[in-house]
């Protein structure tokens, strides 16, 4: 048996056996549908019912208990990057959760919620999704043992665009990057960000709203957040996309990530009894540039 089948809600979500037979939730709004995965409590897809995905994910993501999932909504924590030794972006992504709570809201939006199990006794970290026009993620992660926790966290979020040399990123004008393909360590944004070559950019000290506007598709996609400090804009290109087994050789035209999170100088320190919440919320517009 399916064991998130006892989160059912008839019309609106649905226990099923995804890829690779790991267990997920369809969810169906009046306004969006959706496939969550336990695994990584991973959105995996969400957009409106009708239209293009909003999501991007890879034809050929893993779905498999020991690796992360190319595309959605990874869950970066408690490191951002690679590690000596253990898995790269944190263990989040890579660990069942357990799902805690379904519910359907007044007007028909679907709310979600779950539990990282291994983080036991000193520290409590909850994800909580709303899925409905827009989709609303918070990361709640709570001390609740006797000396401070440090940790970096990230919505490593992947979106679907029709043509990455067309696509915009808006909001980050004036804003700061560290440049992790050069090690560079600080460069000024002074406009919106086009895309000409692998990008994968740090900035920080930035809380701004972002925009991907997307001429082709005739949208904007609009990433808000709260208690969040970096934003991650990552484009693999050619040659990383061919080096990459889960991601297709031409995949990177048609995909773009802009993250929220806290990450290096912005990690944040719990004292015992404190909790922290990062919050993005993705909505969708016609886009009237285009
Ligand atoms: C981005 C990083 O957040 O994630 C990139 O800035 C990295 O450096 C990318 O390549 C993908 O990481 P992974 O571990 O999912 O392959």
């Amino acid at each position: 048996m399916n064991p998130l089948e006892r989160h059912d809600i008839p019309g609106s979500v649905t226990a099923v056996s995804a890829k690779g037979g790991l267990p997920a939730l369809r969810v169906e709004t009046p306004d969006c549908s959706a496939l969550v995965y336990q695994h990584g409590a991973h959105v995996a897809l969400w957009g409106p019912r009708e239209g293009p995905p909003v999501l991007f994910m890879s034809e050929a993501s893993d779905f498999s208990p020991d690796k992360p999932i190319r595309g959605g909504v990874p869950l970066i924590f408690p490191w951002f990057g690679p590690r000596d030794g253990a898995p790269g972006h944190g263990t989040a992504r890579i660990t069942a959760w357990d799902l805690t709570e379904s519910l359907l809201l007044p007007g028909g939006d679907v709310r979600l919620r779950f539990t990282l199990p291994e983080h036991g006794d000193s520290t409590s970290v909850v994800f909580v999704v709303t899925l409905g026009a827009t989709l609303r993620m918070e990361l709640i992660v709570s001390n609740t043992g006797g000396s401070p926790f440090t940790f970096e966290n990230c919505l490593h979020t992947y979106f679907q665009i029709a043509d990455i040399h067309q696509t915009e990123v808006r909001g980050l004008r004036g804003v700061s990057y560290t440049d992790q393909l050069l090690s560079l360590t600080r460069i000024e944004e002074h406009g919106a960000i086009r895309f000409t070559a692998e990008t994968d950019r740090v900035y920080q000290n930035t809380t701004a709203t972002t925009e991907i506007a997307d001429p082709v598709l005739g949208r904007l996609i609009r990433v808000r957040k709260s208690g969040s400090l970096s934003t991650v804009v990552w484009n693999p290109w050619i040659d990383k996309a061919a080096r990459m087994p889960d991601f297709g050789d031409d995949e990177y035209l048609r995909m773009l990530c802009v993250e929220s999170g806290n990450i290096r100088e912005h990690a944040i320190t719990l004292a015992p009894g404190e909790s922290s919440t990062l919050e993005v919320e993705i909505s969708v517009s016609p886009n009237p540039g285009s």
